[in-house]
């Protein structure tokens, strides 16, 4: 609970790097996620070159600008040729990932790729042709990592909104 409260989307980051072993921990968490039948389509593509984190900072119309501050950013490409549950595999990954960032101290926000467009055209497709990626692997999103001083502030139980759970008798 503690983690879930306080994971927030950071968009603003440090100079700080996040270390191997940090980042190692960030991956371990997105290989762990389940994935549909167990076939686990995801492949996590590390960017740490500026030139290319600008670039997928472009690579949609806007809510990636972020991406240009980030110390690194995890691409996750989900092969549609092992599985046809390519975006929720990807997102539990991302999400898993996302809080142990979390639980590490370490900032990240998901950035949203697929069904987003960039003048038109699918982000998706820009993002493939940034990182030279063939067409059958799809893009749900990114995570953008970096150490932050200006974490949100945690969530609290007393904002949750009990009215969206209902029981059924
Ligand atoms: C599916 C999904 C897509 C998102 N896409 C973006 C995005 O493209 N850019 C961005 O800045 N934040 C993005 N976010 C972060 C949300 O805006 C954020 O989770 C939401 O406002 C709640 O804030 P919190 O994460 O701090 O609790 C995304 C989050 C999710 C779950």
């Amino acid at each position: 609970m503690d983690v879930l409260l306080k994971r927030r989307s950071t968009r603003k980051f440090s100079d700080e790097k996040i270390t191997t072993d940090e980042l190692n921990r960030i991956l371990q968490a997105g290989l762990l996620a389940p994935t549909s039948m167990n076939r686990k389509p995801c492949s996590f593509m590390v960017v740490e070159n500026k030139e290319t984190l600008n670039e997928l900072a472009n690579a949609k119309d806007h809510g990636a600008e972020l991406l240009k501050g980030a110390d690194k950013a995890v691409v996750v490409l989900a092969d549609t040729m092992i599985a046809d549950t390519w975006c929720e595999d990807s997102s539990i990954a991302l999400t898993y990932m996302h809080l142990m960032a979390t639980n590490l101290g370490i900032g990240s926000c998901w950035v949203q790729i697929h069904l987003r467009k960039k003048d038109g055209v699918y982000a998706e497709e820009v993002v493939r042709d940034i990182l030279k990626v063939d067409s059958h692997y799809r893009i749900a999103g990114i995570l953008a990592l970096g150490h932050s001083d200006d974490i949100p502030e945690a969530h609290s139980l007393d904002d949750v909104d009990k009215s969206k759970i209902h029981f059924l008798v």
